[in-house]
């Protein structure tokens, strides 16, 4: 198969030498945070590092343009950019113009953040190490939606969340934290959602701020 980043925006070592000259990671990471949604660990993220001036949320992407976490980037004055996926032909045209943006903005690490499209193997091999994810339960178990009813119906007595790094299977990938949240016997699936969230809020900015202390040796920026 062609490579699609190099058909569409040219060549990929000549971009990655960019990357490495134009910034320091030791002295700023650059985040990029993605999103489809109500963008509350958006809302975390940027609260946590308002005054970290060794992070920057450079910019908030969006794939729907009715994003509720839109108001919120715009509320804490970070540029946000909708890349509305329904405008591009194939998934590698749409990935590709996510890379175009995120390569002129000199993104260091992306944050998924209740983004809800596949993203292609191409771009996940791109951005491997340099990307991660959030998840509502505590991986590897249940993967994927409905993470809290599929707890409830098992009976468990835990959950959880956890922030991994991006690989091509969706919610795989190393894991870089996970925290443990009870579940109570009177909990719904809100009840239980609501308490993990809170979770999430909190271990989100952590693993961010392990990156950028350079503790994770899996992070390849
Ligand atoms: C969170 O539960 C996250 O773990 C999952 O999607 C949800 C996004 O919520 N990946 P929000 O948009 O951050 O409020």
């Amino acid at each position: 198969m062609t490579a699609p980043f190099d058909r569409d925006h040219g060549d990929y070592s000549t971009r990655e030498d960019g990357m490495s000259k134009n910034h320091s990671p030791l002295s700023q990471l650059r985040l990029a945070v993605m999103i489809s949604g109500r963008g509350s660990n958006l809302e975390a993220l940027l609260k946590a590092f308002t005054d970290d001036k060794t992070i920057r949320i450079v910019t908030v992407i969006s794939n729907d343009p009715k994003a509720q976490g839109l108001r919120i980037a715009a509320d804490h004055g970070v540029e946000a950019r909708v890349i509305d996926h329904h405008q591009f032909a194939s998934r590698i045209e749409f990935d590709s113009a996510v890379d175009e943006f995120l390569i002129q903005n000199r993104i260091d690490l992306i944050c998924l953040a209740g983004f809800m499209r596949i993203l292609s193997d191409e771009f996940v091999a791109r951005w491997s190490g340099k990307m991660i994810n959030i998840h509502p339960s505590l991986l590897p178990s249940y993967r994927g939606l409905n993470t809290h009813e599929r707890v409830l119906a098992a009976g468990e007595s835990f959950t959880g969340c956890t922030v991994h790094f991006v690989a091509p299977e969706v919610d795989s990938g190393e894991i870089i934290l996970q925290v443990k949240v009870p579940v109570l016997a009177e909990d719904s699936p809100e009840t239980l959602a609501a308490r993990v969230l809170s979770a999430e809020h909190r271990l989100y900015p952590q693993a961010v701020r392990l990156i950028a202390q350079q503790k994770l040796p899996g992070y390849k920026g």
